[in-house]
């Protein structure tokens, strides 16, 4: 079993034993409620830094909540974890209170109360796709990922490509404000109908759960059509999930790699979120333009 520190104390501590050698850090941030996905991350972590120390956080941020959100009912299951993290090598966990992580409270909704502490503002790639219906999230990821990484001050920090835009906005942070961390993006992983895994997927009833795997049957349809153009990758998807009348579609976005202006030619992304119930989802893939 990995060793559980709770406190900045108690992690710093075991990081300055296990940093004695020569190694490198890796760094896996979770919010715990871990699956298969989760345990990828570890995998590349372990890869990234062969002996040196894996570091896994569980913490559920409400920074990065909205207030009708399900923070209170996301699922917290720390057992459980800790027995995928023993499984998967990992050597610390560090699973802090809210207090711990913002001794100043919380600064949800706003980013001018200087009482508060600081808060990373994220840019303009913030606003649009999930930052359009989830205002303020990014803002939380940010900044709540920014202390983590000052917590660990790990060499390689690994997400996954499941979170396209997270990434995307982590990797920015990253670049801007020059933290000297490795940020490594890791392929999602899915169930054997296609559905990515998520700890949210666990809300879904069975008729709930077939119809969720829409959203990865749309993406492979646009994959099959790109060689058409975005316009006709955009209609196969779209045809697919028009079919689904238990599916409330939210975006359905064809992009560059970067989340800009899908380009006529060459790579990019498609995306997708969708409400199945009450519950959220999204899911992305690349696609290539021809
Ligand atoms: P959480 O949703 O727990 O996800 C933790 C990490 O696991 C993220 O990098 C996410 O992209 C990755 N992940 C989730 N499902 C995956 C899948 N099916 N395949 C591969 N990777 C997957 O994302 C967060 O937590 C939070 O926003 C966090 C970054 C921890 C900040 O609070």
């Amino acid at each position: 079993r990995p060793v559980l520190a709770s406190t900045r104390e108690e992690l710093a501590k075991l990081l300055a034993d296990a940093r004695a050698g020569d190694t490198r850090v890796a760094f896996v941030p979770t919010m715990g409620a871990l699956h298969e996905g989760h345990a990828s991350l570890m995998r590349v972590a372990r890869e990234r830094v062969g002996a040196g120390p894996v570091v896994v956080s569980i913490f559920v941020n409400p920074m990065q909540f909205g207030p009708t959100e399900d923070l209170d009912r996301y699922p917290r299951t720390l057992d459980a974890d800790l027995e995928v993290c023993g499984r998967e090598g990992v050597d610390v966990v560090f699973a802090p209170s809210v207090e711990e992580v913002y001794p100043h409270g919380l600064s949800t909704g706003s980013t001018s109360d200087p009482s508060r502490g600081v808060t990373i503002e994220p840019g303009a790639l913030a606003t649009v796709l999930e930052g359009e219906t989830r205002p303020g999230h990014f803002a939380g990821v940010l900044t709540v990922v920014a202390k983590l990484f000052g917590l660990v001050q790990p060499d390689v920090a690994v997400f996954g490509q499941k979170d396209y835009q997270q990434l995307a906005l982590i990797r920015r942070m990253v670049e801007d404000l020059c933290m000297p961390v490795e940020v490594v993006g890791a392929e999602t992983v899915r169930e054997p109908d296609g559905l990515a895994m998520s700890s949210r997927n666990r809300y879904l009833d069975p008729e709930q759960r077939r119809v969720a795997a829409t959203l990865s049957r749309a993406l492979r349809a646009a994959q099959d059509r790109a060689s058409y153009g975005v316009p006709a990758a955009r209609w196969a998807a779209m045809s697919v999930l028009k079919a689904e009348p238990g599916l409330e579609l939210d975006y359905l976005a064809l992009t560059s790699p970067d989340l800009g202006e899908a380009p006529e030619t060459g790579e990019g992304r498609i995306l997708v979120a969708a409400r199945v119930g009450t519950t959220r989802l999204i899911d992305n893939m690349p696609i290539t333009f021809e």
